[in-house]
Parts: structure tokens; C-alpha cells; sequence
């Protein structure tokens, strides 16, 4: 994912890298002005004359009017930062084409033609990893969603799909594999050391889906036989050093490529699959026709190297990626406001897909976690927009969580409504309608309809409106009669053109637990699938002699804001005994929450501690749930979550609360915490869900000791460090150290720079673990990292590993003087020029200020104004900023 993307251009030549770029014309795109498109490019013959400061480019496209669109003099060809050397239409010399800023405009008065164009490229120069970029020594290709028009002039959009044939030809020594879309059809020596291949690829695709890549890779190779007998060549390319790291990755594909023909009955289409790993990339790898290009940190794992974390996600991007050869290839987006067509449908599929491999229940809870951390807070900012947007300045800054991970919960709520068979039935149509098209949101919504058998007109409002529902919900028991009556109400707001406020349709799970007829530490109810329509919405249940306890929105069913009205003994007995585990997860997170929240305000209050070290401590003692599931429950409230409820927050008050709460169950639950690790210990090293489970126990434990005793705890983090024989329990150890004041600290952090000196992504680990301490000088350690040789503003995952850390620690990020904010606008400036892309995702931590404590926001608005006035800002930037401020 995490999740977690690029066209922003500064509009400087990517040859002319060290000139000042211009400033950038904010432009607004409207969905509501889509066109089809003038011309259509059936074809396109690329040849890539490979080099790693000069590469050149001869693009041959073929070219016919699109008889469904309006009759257009000229066609026009987008370009970012290239210059056309030579244009020739069938096959002389053009003239009359001329430039509109970054574009070509070329006069066309017959209806088909062969436009041959000449670019040359520095894929060296190319810092912001669009288009065609040099990484390492070799040259790779980004073109999601507006980087193809920065190798060749193109009608870069989706809606235009092409079959490609790529030439590419360089010399042997340094560029031995080439590899492009499709199949390989031909190869060979040629003069003077060098060589060439050509690739073909038979489906036709938008530009946005072009790969290339070149450069000294080795392969981890497998196949795959499909269920129809297609057998299936499918190779990981690494730099050499690295195969052992793909192991997993490979499993990963296997395991996605059988589930998706099981689960979707989708087959995959082509005779190879390749998946290129590097090391430079802007987001985490890109679903490329036949060639998918992944971020180093989603490929590479190995135990001693990977955390269970690391592993996941792994398995979870690999799926992603693969997913969406049919969502996405197959089945493209008209334009980029459907963008959540493929990314919220492939979310949801991966999704699935990770559960099947794991665990269900886990997999929901940290699914809700990451949508509330990120995606809640999102909705609820300046920052916030539908799930299909309805317009945009830069289409890099809608990569979001709320596109992404919003629009999986949004599907989802289809497939709870229509169930599993029916939605099948759905997406099935959906697949058949529009295969080989370029479909819409819309397209998506009636093939659901038509297939699945739902009406989902009150539903579409889902597309169309930002922010995260509130609902609340009452409860009234009537004893004279046994009936129960559950009110759900609504707070409608209006949004866009809409003068009155529309609920939202959504599906809610619940149970009612009847406590007077269920046998000791048994609890089960049934559950009950409504549907909320209305602003108000009443549901009658029968039978019961005493007030049930409601278990509502099981499994997150509805991705709202849900209040009931306050009951401590109902959340107690939720977060002991409600056998969904997601609400079981949830009520204890809401304990949590207000704990830490009233402790923040008004001090803490032994009663209500006492409450929740009995929670744990039955938590830690109970054997009808396994240790992957008790570590979730181990788990406090993210911070973001946090600053999201206080609103207006104090982060460092909540911070410092958090961590007082962290003691207190420390403390009062030593001895089973110490059992606990001790217990865990024993397991051998394996990916099993035992062996999981026991490391994550452990390094809870771990932490909640180390916030009680800091100099007790360092002292069994210093051995679990030295015992370590995989990362999860090292890392673990470090991080726990990490917050401790101690000379071990230091020792230790020394220890783990050395050990793992040659591996990237470890020390973006190294990196991360320390601008995310809670520690006096973190600041200071933040700006002495940055200063490190090893540190470079052109490496994305050294930059996000540095920064991202820091903005997401409350200690250095909202330091009091607002140093911390400080320092990520000099970031996000000094990035800018680099790689507006990365730079633009810095912005939204600034843009938060509307939630924070009236002095720190103040200074937050500062930071965004100094961003603001700068003389160069690139359009990603600038819209980030301005719509922060705004
Ligand atoms: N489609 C990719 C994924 O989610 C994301 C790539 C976006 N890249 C970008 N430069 N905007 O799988
Ligand atoms: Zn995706």
C-alpha cells in the first residue's frame, strides 16, 4: 500500500536539471469537461536507442480520427519538458506543427496517418523518477499517470489505447537484460559490443501502462500454469546480490495468480510476467502490462532483514499489482477522476486476497486502523474530496488514501450488501461489459446493479460526497414487552452542486448479546444485516427479558463515524467478550481513546485505569483468541487517531498521555507482560501464524515494559536485540531501546548501522526508528541524519524514511517553538525542485493546523505561508498549499 505517484512537472527540460525551473501556472481540470478524444492511436512502434545521459527516442504511431468524437484541424500531442528533434508525417519531413507550451500541435487533414517523432532523453538528469529515469546504473520507465508524455509527445490519457512494439538496442555490457510489455519476439548481437530486443505486446493499453527497463539484472524465476493450461514464465529482476531477497515475492505472485482465478475466475493473459525491483521509485511499484515495477522495500525479504511487517506487505503489493491486470489493464479508467475505479476495486482485492493468506480478522483490524489513521483525518481537512474527485490541478496529489483505501470500503459495502455469491455475479458482468475498454465509476456501479441484483441509486451518493459520516445510534428496552429498539440517525451535510442534504445508504452489521441466556465466557448472538436509508432509520428486535448489550458496524461494515451513547460497562464487556473481533478491537481502541484523551485534559484517574489494566490483563490471560489477535489488543490508539478525536489537539499532551497510559499497564501487568515475554521467546524462527503471533506479543510486551521501566526494560531489549535471529524481534528490541534515555541506546543504534551498513533498506529502517523517538534531542538527531553521506534528497525511501517519521512523532514534529514544522517546509522546499511528487506528499502533515491547539496552529499556518510566498513552487506543491491554507 500503506498505502502509497507523479506527474508533476516542474515544466524545466529534464536535460536542463541544474537551470531554475519556471514556476507553474496552476491549471483546474474539470470532470465535467471530459471529451472523448479527437484521435485514436491503434499503434505505436517505439524504438529506444539506449543510453544513461542520452537515450534516443523514435516514436512511429499510428493515427485515426475517432469517429464518435468532434472533428478536430489538428492533433494535439502532449508533452512535459521534451523537445521534438524531427516530426514526419507519413514519412516526410512535417512543417506546419507548432509548440503550446509543453505540446505539440500538428495540422492533420486526412483522417489517418503515420506521425514518426523524435526525442532524446537524460534519463540521468531525470530526478523526479517520471518518464524515463536513470537508478543505479540502470534506466527504468514511470509512467502513471502523466509521465509518457515526458519520453515522447503522445495523447497521454487513458481513454487512448494502443498495441505497442518496443525496440530497444544499447550496449550488451551494460544493459544485458531488456525488457518491455508483452512477449519478447526477437533479439540478438550487433556491432561494437552491442545488442538489441524488440517486445510485443498483444492487448491494447493506455500509455499510462508502458514499461521499459534495462540494466544488469538477474532473475529469480518460476512459472505458473493457469487453470486453462496456459503455462506461465515468471521471473523477478533484482541486481544481482539480491535473489535471495525475491523468495517471497515470488510465493506471493503464485499465491495471488491461483487466488484471483479462484475468487474472481480471473486468468491471467499473457506467456511471462516480469517484476523489475528498484531502488529509486516514487510510490510503492506500478501494475505496468506484463512488467510490473515495484519499490526495492516490496520485493527484498529475507528474516534477517524483514519484519512480519515487511513480509505482508509485501504479499499484499505483490497481490495489489497483479490484481490489477484485470482491474486496471483489462478494464482501464476513461479519464483520472476514475482513478478509484481501479485503485479502490484492486485495494479491496488485495485486501481479500491477504486475508485469505492470514488472518480475517487481523486483516480487518489493521485495514480500519490504516483507513482511520490516514484516511479519516484526510476527509476531515482541507485536503478532503470524494472518492471520485471532481476536478484537480496536479492528478499526482489524488493518489490518496481516501481514492484508495476509502474507495475499497465503498466497494466493499457493495459486496456486504449483495453478498459474496451475488457480488461475484457483479464483478463478473463488469469484467464481460468492459473488457478492453476504458470504463467509468459509473460503468462499475450498474454493472454491480445489473449483475449483482442491488439498487444502488441512493447508494452512488457515496461517489460524490467527501467527509466520513456520523451516525449515532440510541438504543430503548422496553422489559414489559422484551423489545429492543435501535434508532440510527444521520447527520446529513450537503456538498457540490446539491441544494439538500442525502443520506448515505450504508449496510450495518449488528448482534445484541443477551447476557441473562449465555453459559459463562460464552457469548454469541446472532447477527443482523441492516440497511440505513434514511436520515432516520428504526429497527424492532423481539425476546428480550433484560437490555442486551449491541455489538454494531461488525467487521467496520460501514466506514462512519458511529456514536453510541455512552455506556462504560457495554464497551467493558465488548472488549472482553464480543466474538466479532473487530468490535472487540474497537471498543477496547474507544476505552483507550477517552483515557487517554480525559488524562490529556484533566490528569489520570486510578478508577478508570484500573478498569483497563483489568482489560489487559484478562486480555493477556485469555486463551479463546491467538497471539496474533491478543496483539492487536495490545495495541493503543494511533496518534493520528488521537489528534483526530481531541481536535483541537495538543499533540505532545496526548503524547506524553499515551505514554503514561503505556506505564500504568505496564506496571500493573509486570509480571503477566514478563510471562509473556519469556513464553514467546521459545519459538523457533518461521512465517507461521503461531511464530507470528508470539513475535508480536513479544514486542508488545516489550514496549508497554519499557514505558513502565525504562532502565528494567533496556536491559531485556539489549537481549532480545543480541538473541535476535530475524528483524521483527531486532527492530522490536531497537525501537523500544530507541525511546529510553541510556547509554545502551547509543551502543545499540551503533550496532545496527554496522550490521546492516550494505542494506538500503534496513537503514531506512535505522533512519525511521530515530526521527520516530520519543526523545528529548530527536529534532537534533533529525538534522544530524540529513547531514549523513548516506543521506540523499534524490532517494525517495531514504527521504520518506527520514521525514515521514518525523512529521508523524508528535515530540519532534510538534515541538513547541515549531521547529519541527520548521524543518519540513525547508524539506518540502528544497525536495521541490528535485521531485515535486515526493515533495507534494510532505504537505498535508501542515495542512492539518485547523485540528491542532490555537499556538502550534498558528505556526503550522506560518510554515504554509512562507511555502506559499516562495517564488518557485512546482503545481503539485502549489496545490497542496494553496488548498492547505485555504
Ligand atoms: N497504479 C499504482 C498502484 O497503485 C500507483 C502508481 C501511481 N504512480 C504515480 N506516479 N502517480 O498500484
Ligand atoms: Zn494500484
Amino acid at each position: 500500500m500503506d498505502i502509497s505517484r507523479n506527474p508533476a512537472m516542474p515544466a524545466g527540460n529534464p536535460q536542463l536539471a541544474d537551470a531554475a525551473p519556471m514556476p507553474q501556472q496552476p491549471l483546474t481540470v474539470h470532470r465535467k469537461d471530459y471529451r472523448p478524444p479527437a484521435w485514436l492511436v491503434p499503434e505505436v512502434h517505439l524504438t529506444f536507442d539506449l543510453a544513461l545521459t542520452c537515450t534516443c527516442v523514435t516514436a512511429l504511431m499510428t493515427v485515426r480520427r475517432n469517429p464518435q468524437a468532434a472533428r478536430e484541424e489538428c492533433i494535439c500531442l502532449l508533452g512535459d519538458g521534451i523537445v521534438a528533434e524531427t516530426v514526419m508525417v507519413d514519412g516526410g519531413i512535417a512543417t506546419g506543427w507548432h509548440m503550446e507550451g509543453d505540446d505539440l500541435i500538428l495540422p492533420l487533414a486526412q483522417d489517418d496517418a503515420q506521425i514518426t517523432i523524435l526525442t532524446r532523453l537524460d534519463p540521468a538528469a531525470n530526478t523526479q523518477l517520471m518518464g524515463f529515469y536513470a537508478s543505479q546504473g540502470m534506466l527504468c520507465t514511470q509512467c502513471e499517470a502523466q509521465g509518457f508524455r515526458r519520453i515522447s509527445f503522445f495523447p497521454d490519457r487513458p481513454d487512448v489505447l494502443s498495441t505497442y512494439t518496443v525496440r530497444m538496442e544499447g550496449s550488451a555490457a551494460q544493459f544485458p537484460v531488456l525488457l518491455s510489455n508483452g512477449n519478447c519476439v526477437q533479439s540478438g548481437a550487433l556491432d561494437n559490443g552491442r545488442h538489441f530486443a524488440v517486445w510485443h505486446d498483444p492487448w491494447p493499453k493506455p500509455s499510462y501502462l508502458f514499461a521499459l527497463v534495462a540494466g544488469r539484472l538477474v532473475a529469480n524465476r518460476d512459472d505458473f500454469t493457469t487453470r486453462s493450461g496456459r503455462k506461465v514464465d515468471l521471473a523477478i529482476w533484482v541486481r544481482p546480490g539480491d535473489e535471495a531477497g525475491t523468495a517471497h515475492a515470488m510465493q506471493s505472485l503464485k499465491h495471488a495468480m491461483a487466488w484471483d482465478e479462484q475468487v474472481f475466475g480471473r486468468e491471467y493473459d499473457l506467456d511471462v510476467f516480469n517484476i523489475v525491483a528498484v531502488s529509486d521509485f516514487n510510490m510503492g511499484a506500478m501494475e505496468n502490462k506484463g512488467l510490473n515495477i515495484f519499490n526495492t522495500r516490496y520485493i527484498l525479504a529475507e528474516p534477517d532483514t524483514a519484519t512480519d511487517a515487511d513480509y505482508d506487505a509485501i504479499e499484499g503489493v505483490v497481490g495489489h499489482e497483479y490484481f490489477h491486470n484485470w482491474s486496471g489493464n483489462r478494464v482501464t479508467c476513461r479519464d483520472w477522476f476514475q482513478l478509484s475505479l481501479k485503485e479502490g476495486f484492486t485495494v479491496l482485492r488485495d485486501q481479500l486476497f491477504s486475508a485469505a493468506m492470514g488472518s480475517d480478522a487481523v486483516k480487518r483490524i489493521e485495514d480500519v486502523r490504516i483507513l482511520r489513521a490516514a484516511q479519516f483525518p484526510e476527509d476531515s481537512g482541507p485536503l478532503a474530496h470524494p472518492i471520485r474527485p471532481d476536478s484537480y490541478q496536479e492528478i499526482s496529489n489524488f493518489y490518496t488514501a481516501t481514492v484508495y483505501n476509502k474507495g475499497a470500503e465503498v466497494i466493499r459495502m457493495m459486496r456486504t450488501m449483495a453478498g459474496e455469491d451475488a457480488f461475484r455475479k457483479g464483478s463478473d458482468l463488469y469484467f464481460a461489459r468492459h473488457d478492453g475498454e476504458a470504463a467509468t465509476c459509473e460503468d462499475f456501479i450498474s454493472a454491480m446493479e445489473d449483475g449483482a441484483g442491488l439498487d444502488l441509486a441512493g447508494f452512488r451518493r457515496w461517489y460524490e460526497q467527501s467527509g466520513t459520516p456520523h451516525v449515532s445510534m440510541t438504543m430503548k428496552h422496553d422489559s414489559s414487552t422484551g423489545a429492543v429498539t435501535l434508532t440510527f440517525v444521520q447527520r446529513l451535510s450537503a456538498s457540490g452542486d446539491d441544494q439538500v442534504p442525502r443520506p448515505m445508504v450504508m449496510p450495518m452489521k449488528i448482534a445484541l448479546f443477551d447476557r441473562s441466556d449465555s453459559a459463562p465466557g460464552e457469548f454469541r448472538a446472532q447477527e443482523h444485516l441492516l440497511i440505513l436509508d434514511a436520515r432516520e432509520c428504526r429497527f424492532r428486535f423481539d425476546g428480550f427479558g433484560e437490555a442486551p448489550m449491541v455489538s454494531a458496524n461488525r467487521g467496520f461494515s460501514a466506514p462512519i463515524n458511529l456514536d453510541i451513547a455512552h455506556d462504560e460497562s457495554r464497551l467493558q464487556f465488548l472488549a472482553m467478550h464480543d466474538d466479532d473481533p473487530f468490535c472487540r478491537y474497537e471498543a477496547l481502541q474507544q476505552i483507550l481513546t477517552t483515557e487517554v484523551l480525559a488524562t490529556a485534559a484533566q490528569g489520570a484517574d486510578t478508577q478508570r485505569r484500573r478498569a483497563i489494566t483489568d482489560i489487559f490483563s484478562f486480555t493477556l490471560a485469555d486463551d479463546r483468541i491467538d497471539d496474533l489477535m491478543r496483539g492487536e489488543l495490545m495495541t493503543l490508539p494511533p496518534i493520528s487517531v488521537l489528534i483526530e478525536t481531541a481536535a483541537p489537539a495538543d499533540p505532545v499532551a496526548l503524547q506524553t498521555a499515551r505514554i503514561a497510559l503505556q506505564a500504568a499497564i505496564g506496571t500493573a501487568c509486570a509480571d503477566q507482560l514478563s510471562a509473556v515475554h519469556t513464553r514467546t521467546a521459545q519459538h523457533r524462527y518461521s512465517l507461521d501464524a503461531g511464530s507470528r503471533g508470539a513475535r508480536k506479543v513479544r514486542n508488545h510486551a516489550l514496549f508497554l515494559l519499557a514505558a513502565a521501566d525504562g532502565d528494567a526494560a533496556a536491559r531485556l531489549a539489549q537481549r532480545q536485540y543480541e538473541n535476535a535471529d530475524n528483524m521483527t524481534d531486532r527492530q522490536g528490541a531497537l525501537v523500544a531501546i530507541a525511546g529510553v534515555q541510556t547509554s545502551l541506546r547509543d551502543t545499540l543504534l551503533e550496532d545496527f548501522a554496522q550490521r546492516y551498513r550494505d542494506n538500503a533498506l534496513v537503514i531506512d529502517k535505522w533512519y525511521a526508528i530515530q526521527a520516530g523517538a520519543h526523545h528529548p534531542h530527536v529534532l537534533d538527531q533529525v538534522s544530524k541524519l540529513a547531514k549523513r553521506d548516506d543521506f540523499s534528497l534524490r532517494n525517495p525511501n531514504r527521504v520518506r524514511a527520514l521525514y515521514m517519521a518525523m512529521a508523524g512523532n508528535p515530540t519532534a514534529f510538534h515541538e513547541a517553538s515549531g521547529a519541527g514544522y520548521e524543518m519540513l517546509a525547508r524539506l518540502i522546499l528544497a525536495l521541490d525542485p528535485i521531485n515535486p511528487q515526493t515533495a507534494a506528499r510532505f504537505v498535508p502533515s501542515l495542512g492539518r493546523w485547523r485540528r491542532i491547539e490555537p499556538a502550534r496552529s498558528a505556526l503550522m499556518r506560518d510554515a504554509l505561508k512562507r511555502l506559499a510566498a516562495s517564488s518557485y513552487l512546482s503545481r503539485d506543491v502549489r496545490e497542496q498549499v494553496d488548498k492547505s491554507l485555504g
